[in-house]
């Protein structure tokens, strides 16, 4: 298994793997792809950072995780998205990806790495596996989504 920045050609099976989660609406699978189109533009920006696991075949993509820099802050970072593909979850591709943004954040100087997620059963397992690697719940918003959806907020520091 290795981590690493994906190539343009990468860009339709990075988009397959969060769609066949099957947890992410079309809104969110749109914002996906305007974030890779972000990312792979001849000029990029540095709003958003991507990596992705590749298992086995090297064209091959089993994950992926986006990030940045969180705007107005000091050396705080957003952890965007990660997403799994759902045959290959359960198997460690995720927890590597990420140690992975911990480290290279870590070694660049982040104070801490905040994301939101859903209160929702869909989201469950991802809220476990945040809390796994030591994520704190630092809010809870009710009905932030939608009425019964609340928002609910992790932190993880890394260094004061
Ligand atoms: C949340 C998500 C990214 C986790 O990725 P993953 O690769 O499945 O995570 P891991 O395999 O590293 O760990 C998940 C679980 O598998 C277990 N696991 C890890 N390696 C394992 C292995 N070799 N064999 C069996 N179980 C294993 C871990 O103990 C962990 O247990 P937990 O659920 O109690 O935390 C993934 O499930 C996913 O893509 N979900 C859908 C999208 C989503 O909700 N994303 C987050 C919101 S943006």
């Amino acid at each position: 298994m290795t981590i690493q920045p994906p190539h343009p050609t990468d860009l339709s099976k990075i988009a397959r793997v969060a769609e066949n989660t099957g947890v992410f609406s079309a809104e969110e699978l749109r914002v996906v792809r305007q974030m890779l189109d972000t990312f792979f533009r001849p000029a990029p920006d540095d709003d958003y950072e991507f990596l992705i696991s590749r298992n086995g075949a090297p064209d091959s993509v089993a994950g992926f995780a986006c990030f940045g820099p969180t705007p107005f802050t000091d050396r705080i970072w957003d952890l965007y998205w990660i997403c799994v593909d759902r045959t290959q979850q359960c198997t460690g591709i995720g927890s590597q990806l990420l140690r992975q943004i911990e480290n290279d954040l870590r070694t660049r100087g982040a104070r801490a790495i905040y994301l939101e997620t859903s209160d929702s059963t869909a989201y469950a397992p991802a809220r476990r596996f945040y809390e796994r690697h030591g994520y704190e719940r630092v809010a809870h918003l009710d009905d932030f989504y939608a009425p019964g959806e609340g928002k609910v907020m992790y932190r993880k520091v890394l260094q004061k």
